[in-house]
């Protein structure tokens, strides 16, 4: 399919200055078919590894086509849809399709596709070669919030999610919103459970936005500027603490809980984003608790959350005791106490490490009722 695409409507760029480098982070509604130029501004060598999720082939050949048009060699490689393909399975076969086709250090890997393809695809441009360019494709709501940004990349190993990965900062990043309008309602509840956390993160303007959001995915221009704001938001935490050290960990927010409902529920009961969603509803009830929270953001977050289809209640396995050894296993795997990020109001989170086993397990029961 090599039609041109028709002008992109709503547009803005931000620039990430991460790691003591700069690249653009381009946001708006039909920017794919620009994909070409974009990267000819970035690029050094002319082939691109083209890793795509195939459940997006029509995007993915959208982006080849955009490619070619500017001259690059485009070798196609078409990932199957799911987590189990960030798998050191499909890292070999990556790397060893870019080698068979030639590319070479100067030479570049993009990923098309959410955050399955985008952990992988940056870890076969971290490692390929001792490292090649990388430009980030987001077509789902939670891969442009977060995933694509940052720079963490990696694959799973049957003993852990994420267990073996790297910081890879791309060279481009191109958000199209209008890659959305396929993305089944559910898929873009989770991600906007990040875009909750980003709300309570930042709290002011950005968190009225989120509580005033219509029905997902919302209007257009609106859009852009929301995954605007939650990209800028991470980049900003992630500038001051690139290796996850210790500032970028506030970004966590409803994680631990979060990460422990997805572990103990073996990866299949929850998505990413409904594990968060229960586990920010639990992380501000602690942070009531502990951190002296007003009990009314925790109700208004439920009313979000409830209100985009996300769960906000956990009416069935995994039990409370599953989910506790689930964190403990996390934090013990993390090499760092049980530490939670809590809130103590809207915009200013804290990291505490005190919040006691009886009062997250309590939070995760009152989930129940
Ligand atoms: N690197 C990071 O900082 C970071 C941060 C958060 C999450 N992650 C990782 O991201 C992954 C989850 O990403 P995800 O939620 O994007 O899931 P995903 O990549 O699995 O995509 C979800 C589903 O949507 C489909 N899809 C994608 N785009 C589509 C589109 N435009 N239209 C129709 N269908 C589409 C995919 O085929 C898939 O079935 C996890 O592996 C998680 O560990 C990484
Ligand atoms: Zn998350």
């Amino acid at each position: 399919m090599a039609r041109a695409d028709a002008a992109p409507r709503t547009a803005a760029t931000v620039w990430a200055e991460v790691g003591g480098r700069r690249y653009p982070i381009h946001l708006g509604s039909g920017l794919l078919g620009g994909l070409g130029a974009l990267w000819a501004e970035r690029a050094a060598g002319e082939g691109v590894l083209l890793a795509y999720d195939r459940g997006v082939t029509p995007l993915a050949e959208r982006a080849s086509a955009s490619l070619e048009s500017s001259g690059f060699r485009v070798v196609p490689a078409p990932v199957p849809a799911g987590e189990g393909s960030k798998s050191l399975a499909q890292l070999e076969r990556l790397t060893r399709q870019a080698a068979a086709a030639g590319l070479r250090r100067a030479d570049a890997v993009v990923a098309v596709g959410g955050g399955v393809i985008g952990d992988l695809a940056g870890f076969v441009a971290a490692t390929y070669q001792r490292g090649v360019r990388l430009a980030h494709v987001p077509t789902t709501l939670l891969a442009m919030v977060d995933s694509s940004v940052g720079g963490k990349t990696g694959v799973d190993l049957p003993e852990g999610k994420n267990y073996v990965g790297a910081i890879w900062q791309p060279e481009l990043v191109v958000m199209d919103t209008a890659a959305l309008d396929t993305l089944p309602q559910a898929e873009l509840a989770t991600g906007f459970a990040e875009v909750v956390k980003y709300g309570l993160l930042e709290g002011g303007e950005l968190l009225a936005l989120v509580e005033a959001w219509p029905e997902l995915p919302g209007p257009e221009e609106a859009l852009v500027d929301l995954i605007r704001r939650c990209v800028a938001h991470k980049l900003a935490v992630v500038a001051e603490d690139e290796r996850d050290l210790g500032r970028r960990a506030v970004l966590n927010l409803g994680h631990t809980v979060g990460h422990g409902i997805e572990a103990a529920g073996g990866y299949r009961r929850h998505r990413h984003g409904e594990a968060v969603a229960l586990g920010l509803l639990a992380a501000l009830r602690v942070s009531v608790a502990h951190a002296g929270l007003d009990e009314r953001w925790r109700e208004r977050t439920r009313v979000v959350l409830a209100r985009h289809g996300l769960p906000v209640r956990l009416d069935a396995p995994p039990a409370t005791a599953a989910i506790m050894e689930a964190i403990e296993r996390d934090k013990k795997a993390d090499g760092r106490a049980l530490n939670m990020v809590l809130l103590p109001s809207p915009g200013e989170p804290v990291i505490r490490t005190d919040p006691s086993r009886e009062l997250v397990a309590a939070a995760i029961e009152e989930l129940r009722r």
